[in-house]
């Protein structure tokens, strides 16, 4: 899909796009001319997508090995996407893991993994990113891939669930401490989509017995994200800070 030059000129930074959503995310960004850092822990993955990106209208792709967890590795891969492209406009907080397991049988380094993914991850990122848009006195946006188990909830996934209700609220108070700065922060709430992270359950009887609980009666197909994201990317949401847009078929307002 060709859409036009909507992010012609700007740096988009996306972690967790060696597969799945961030990589769906990169593929747009590139369909919109940007430069694209692509960062993941796979670095491998990520070299695979760059001819893709650049056949699909990359002004330029730089792979970066980033582990979110990992406070010395975020800042280095931050660093390095800065010394490129002299400064980043958009951050993509969109690294994430699932599993857990019920709360009473949970191993605490399972907790501790995913919410130092999720939650702590995306929030230093996003610091290191802001930090450098004040001390560069320059706008930026950031996007963080929160999900509908932000606000909802389901058995099972209870780490995931707090981690993402907490990006929620990392959203919103991150957009009030830094619209001084001219820094946006907003969030898509995706619903169910297909990825590595579910695989195999949209064809299990749970899962199908899920969908008929989405108002639509669907899944998410990845291109339902890219008028959000680049809402959100662009100038067209100059006004909109601490913003959190379910992507979601109505899952969210399901009926009782
Ligand atoms: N799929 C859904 O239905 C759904 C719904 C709501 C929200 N979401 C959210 O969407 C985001 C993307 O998930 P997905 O569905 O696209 O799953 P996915 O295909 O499994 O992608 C997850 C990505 O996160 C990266 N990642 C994991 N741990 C990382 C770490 N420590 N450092 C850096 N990157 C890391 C992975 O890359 P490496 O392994 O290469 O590091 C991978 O690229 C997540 O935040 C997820 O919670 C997904």
């Amino acid at each position: 899909m060709n859409l036009g030059a909507l992010l012609k000129g700007k740096t988009v930074f996306i972690t967790g796009a060696s597969s799945g959503i961030g990589a769906h995310l990169a593929r747009v960004s590139a369909e919109s001319g940007a430069n694209v850092v692509v960062a993941a822990r796979r670095l491998d993955e990520l070299r695979a997508m760059e001819d893709d990106l650049r056949v699909r209208g990359a002004a330029d792709v730089l792979s970066l090995r980033l582990d979110v967890a990992d406070e010395a590795s975020v800042k280095a891969a931050i660093a390095t996407a800065r010394a490129k492209f002299r400064t980043l406009d958009v951050v993509v907080n969109n690294a994430g893991v699932a599993g857990g397991s019920m709360a009473l049988d949970m191993d605490m380094a399972e907790f501790d993994r995913i919410v130092a993914v999720n939650l702590r991850g995306a929030f230093m990122v996003a610091n290191e990113a802001g930090r450098a848009w004040r001390a560069e006195k320059r706008d930026g946006a950031v996007i963080n891939i929160a999900s509908v188990l932000g606000f909802r909830q389901a058995g099972g996934v209870s780490a995931y669930a707090m981690s993402k209700a907490g990006v929620v609220q990392m959203t919103k108070t991150l957009a009030l401490e830094w619209a001084r700065h001219g820094i946006r922060v907003n969030a898509i709430a995706p619903g169910y989509f297909d990825t590595a992270m579910n695989e195999g359950f949209f064809d299990t009887d749970a899962g199908k017995t899920m969908i008929k609980r989405i108002p639509m009666r669907r899944i998410g197909d990845m291109r339902d994200l890219d008028g959000p994201f680049l809402l959100l990317a662009t100038e067209a949401s100059a006004f909109m800070t601490g913003a959190v847009i379910p992507v979601d078929g109505g899952h969210l307002v399901n009926s009782l």
